[in-house]
């Protein structure tokens, strides 16, 4: 819920409804009694209590689970979990997924939203769905998928109904990249007119690979995803395990020499050369492609600090943000 705090905190948008739809919520507990969605969903929100008033935010919160008696289960725990009352709304809705998602869909469009689609499977973000969400203002959306088992079963009519996997599996794609397969599938269903973001994080459980695929229209919600994303996983910021089968262990220095992951390598090389012919001329530009590679500015700041001392480039390379995309600096590149 970092883009609670970042959409409440910064006071921009005073009086803005505010929505949360988790459409596949489960009964709020699982069968060792860890918390589930709708529980962590509530209990940020009570965190938030004080500063949803202030601002005069309305939230509503939506639950949805096909099966009626999960819904129930959820009604009462949260009541047990002392839920019940806080700053919000609470709805509640057993049906399919398409059905409510349908329904609810007029609703999505004037409040800042957060959308979580923690399917059962892979089905339900379909390109359709996908398409109508990208549609939405204010969005931020975390979907789940089991990607493993698309990619097991990706020969099967069952599951090239919903989802091209021809197009996912191009060429010879390792088992552990798969999330990032799919994710690549996504991104190629995005307009190139279109300014919509989509991040990538990979889980392993025993033998299976699950994923989330975070999608945004803001570079906000990003940078906060991405902030997230590169606290859990100090290497490539997209796993809870070696993703790139590197051997590497996160916390022995691995900045310095040989042990600098691949990824950010190539992530500094390209970005050197994309900012040595120019096409990154201000710091808006910077920020922008930065956080587009899956990237964070702390990544970016070393490149930028070595070529100013070098005497290459030009510009207050400091304090690059989210501000930059609307006051950008000059960053010049220096011909010798
Ligand atoms: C992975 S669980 C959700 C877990 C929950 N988010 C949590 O954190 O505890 C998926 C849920 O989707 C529900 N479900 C399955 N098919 C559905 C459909 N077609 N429409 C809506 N919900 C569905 C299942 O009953 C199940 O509770």
């Amino acid at each position: 819920m970092a883009w609670l705090s970042v959409f409440v905190a910064s006071g921009k948008f005073p009086g803005k409804s505010i929505r949360v739809f988790d459409l596949f919520c489960g009964p709020g507990k699982d069968s060792d009694g860890r918390k589930g969605s709708p529980i962590l969903i509530l209990e940020s929100l009570q965190t938030f209590a004080h500063q949803l008033r202030q601002g005069r935010h309305s939230v509503d919160v939506y639950f949805n689970d096909s099966e009626a008696e999960k819904v129930d289960d959820l009604k009462d725990n949260i009541v047990e979990a002392q839920l019940g009352a806080g700053p919000y709304e609470l709805h509640f809705d057993n049906k399919d997924f398409f059905e409510v998602f349908e329904a609810l869909y007029p609703q999505m469009q004037g409040s800042a939203n957060l959308l979580l689609l923690d399917q059962h499977g892979f089905r339900f973000f379909s390109p359709d769905v996908f398409k109508r969400i990208r549609k939405l203002p204010f969005t931020d959306t975390l979907v789940f998928m089991s990607s493993s088992y698309v990619m097991r079963f990706k020969e099967q009519p069952e599951i090239n109904r919903y989802l091209e996997t021809h197009k996912i599996f191009v060429g010879k794609t390792p088992y552990h990249h798969v999330h990032r397969a799919i994710l690549g599938y996504y991104r190629s269903l995005v307009g190139t007119d279109e300014q919509y973001f989509l991040a990538p994080f990979s889980f392993e459980s025993g033998s299976n690979i699950y994923g989330v695929i975070f999608g945004s229209g803001n570079h906000l919600g990003l940078h906060k995803f991405l902030e997230t994303a590169w606290r859990m996983d100090k290497l490539t910021g997209e796993a809870n395990y070696d993703i790139d089968r590197e051997g590497i262990t996160p916390d022995q220095g691995m900045f310095f020499g040989m042990e600098k992951p691949k990824k950010i390598q190539l992530f500094e090389e390209e970005f050197e050369k994309d900012l040595l012919t120019a096409h990154l001329p201000d710091t808006g530009a910077i920020y922008d492609y930065v956080l587009q590679q899956g990237f964070l500015m702390k990544h970016a700041a070393p490149v930028l600090r070595r070529l100013k001392k070098a005497g290459q480039i030009d510009g207050n390379i400091t304090g690059i943000e989210y501000s930059s995309l609307k006051l950008p600096e000059p960053i010049k590149v220096i011909r010798k």
